[in-house]
């Protein structure tokens, strides 16, 4: 972090790779819907990333990343729960609203938490409308199947752009026993690609499909006309998603699609060790604040013979 007095700049080496990037040469910026119908339009496959702060946002921009998804998975990651169910609707709101902060420029998706829409439609609408005012988010996700078609419906009427999320469901994790993989069988993938094309009809802006086989998200895909997420569902899927701190090396256990490409953890701990013998032997370097001469002397005559 930075304040004024301490301000430090983007390291050079970083923004020069930052601009070589190819990736993120041809995104047009602000990232919208339409930017990535027209990614599908031309082939174009994209990469979409879980942010949970502004700062990381910040980077994640800089990189080329055209879709962030602030996920509930923040209950685990950032909060520290067990799993996605415990997350809090406002807790989720405002970290939204950070990443969109830290990426003006980029589609920001928002997941709803657990029983924040499937109660109640009415209030699912208003907790929508909630994430796009206060939250700040271009678009909404909601874990579904086709009975949540009316609700879908009804939320893009109101103009909320829905991503309908299906296949794997962690808010169902309790009612399943556990996380793991859906349509593995040719009736679950049939009722998968349905759902899809339901959701589709609907009015859903996008769908993201999670850890099902190959061949699900290749028939979702053949059968759909709008942008679809994969998360652990193959390579068919337009644009892929994972977690962050899978992809960094800073989980402790992640599924075996999101395998880590880079381990953060490691240069971390060498940072706070570091941090841990500086403090320890009073390494701080230069003290930036100073007194004037005379301050100092009017400061310790006076510290010695007066009390505060
Ligand atoms: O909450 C989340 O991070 C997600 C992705 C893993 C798809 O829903």
């Amino acid at each position: 972090m930075t304040s004024p007095a301490t301000e430090s700049k983007t390291p050079p080496q970083l923004e020069r790779d930052a601009t070589q990037d190819s990736a993120k040469r041809d995104i047009p910026r602000p990232v919208t819907v339409r930017t990535i119908a027209r990614f599908v339009e031309r082939g174009e496959k994209f990469a979409c990333l879980t942010c949970y702060d502004a700062t990381t946002a910040r980077w994640l921009e800089r990189a080329g990343v055209p879709v962030l998804l602030v996920g509930d998975t923040a209950a685990e990651v950032i909060l520290g729960y067990p799993s996605t169910i415990f997350m809090p609707l406002d807790v989720l709101i405002a970290l939204t609203a950070a990443v969109k902060r830290g990426a003006p420029n980029t589609l920001v998706m928002a997941d709803m938490p657990f029983m924040s829409y499937q109660a109640d439609e009415a209030e699912a609408l208003r907790n929508a409308g909630r994430f796009m005012t206060e939250g700040l988010a271009d678009t909404v996700k909601i874990e579904v199947d086709r009975t949540f078609a009316p609700l879908v419906e009804k939320m893009a009427r109101a103009g909320v752009p829905v991503v309908a999320h299906i296949g794997a469901r962690p808010q169902q994790s309790k009612l399943r026993g556990g996380y793991g993989s859906v349509g593995r069988t040719a009736e679950e993938a049939r009722r998968l690609v349905a759902d899809a094309v339901t959701l589709e009809k609907a009015g859903a802006t996008m769908l993201l499909v999670e850890a099902t086989p190959d061949e699900v998200a290749q028939q979702i895909v053949a059968k759909t006309h709008i942008p679809v997420i994969g998360c652990g569902a193959g390579t068919a899927c337009h644009g892929q998603v994972v977690v962050l701190q899978d992809l960094l090396g800073l989980s402790d256990w992640q599924p075996s699609f999101a395998r880590p490409i880079a381990w953060l953890g490691e240069p971390l701990l060498a940072a706070a060790r570091q941090w841990i013998g500086m403090v320890r032997e009073s390494r701080l370097g230069e003290h930036p604040y100073h007194m004037s001469e005379q301050e100092r002397k009017d400061f310790a005559a006076r510290s010695l013979h007066q009390s505060p």
